[in-house]
């Protein structure tokens, strides 16, 4: 296993903002959800639940579902729903050959440590458990990403020390995967525009804390406004709508 940190500084994730900012995630992981196509019966551990509204899905086909999450309010919020959700680190998952299948959307591209992960994943499921997973991958919002590193640039900072996500190629992760002993059945790079319903600045605020991690509030909005200023050429059309440049890694494998 090697050094790599878990997660970047500067991450406050509030369920209520997430809910306002970010409602479009758990809905749009309705496609992933169906690939885990999940059955009454089984243990599935929901790795990255969030607010829970995505396990609250997955519960409803009569499965055992655990939800996970390195937040703490974000399992207050999933435990509001009834569900059994517990705050883990990924990395670190307290569990041993217990799951038929790990599920997780929009989460692993925040675990710096993806090798961490995986191992974690292979060893919490059954021999034959399968792992499906969406999360962000290479090209993800890149357009943000450069408008967030030019705007630090521009005033002496460098963004590349506090990028705070993992966007990996299908190589890349294909080959952690079967370096940790899981077969591939698909993974691809999917890309998916996703509309945002309160605007770059909404994403940003909701999102972008990392890059921003330690810096006066000045100059936390100076950068803010000119990643905003800088993208709305790219992704925000003539009435103001904006739409973000979305890659979707998507894949499922067995141990
Ligand atoms: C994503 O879901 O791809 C994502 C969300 C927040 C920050 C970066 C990526």
């Amino acid at each position: 296993m090697n050094d790599v940190p878990h997660n970047a500084p500067g991450q406050h994730w509030q369920a209520s903002g997430y809910a306002h900012h970010a409602d479009f995630v758990p809905a749009l992981g309705e496609e992933v959800a169906a690939l885990l196509a999940p059955k009454a019966g089984e243990r599935i551990l929901d790795l990255g639940c969030g607010d829970g509204r995505l396990t609250e899905v997955l519960a409803k086909s009569g499965a055992t579902v655990i939800g996970v999450d390195a937040s703490p309010d974000m399992v207050e919020a999933a435990r509001a729903r009834g569900l059994d959700a517990r705050v883990v680190d990924a990395h670190h998952l307290p569990f041993d050959h217990e799951f038929d299948a790990v599920f997780s959307n929009a989460a692993l591209h925040w675990m710096l440590n993806h090798e961490a992960v995986i191992a974690s994943v292979h060893r919490a499921l059954k021999p034959g458990g399968r792992f499906v997973a969406e999360f962000g991958g290479h090209g993800n919002v890149a357009a943000i990403c450069t408008a967030l590193l030019a705007a630090l640039q521009a005033r002496g900072i460098s963004g590349k020390a506090r990028f705070p996500w993992f966007f990996p190629t299908v190589e890349e992760y294909s080959t952690s995967l079967k370096a940790a002993g899981f077969t591939i059945d698909s993974i691809e790079l999917i890309p998916r525009p996703t509309p945002l319903p309160t605007g770059m600045a909404g994403w940003l605020a909701t999102f972008a804390n990392p890059f921003l991690h330690g810096l006066e509030e000045e100059v936390r909005e100076a950068i803010l406004d000119n990643a905003v200023d800088l993208l709305s050429h790219s992704l925000s059309d003539s009435h103001g709508n904006w739409t973000a440049d979305y890659v979707r890694l998507r894949l499922k494998a067995y141990r």
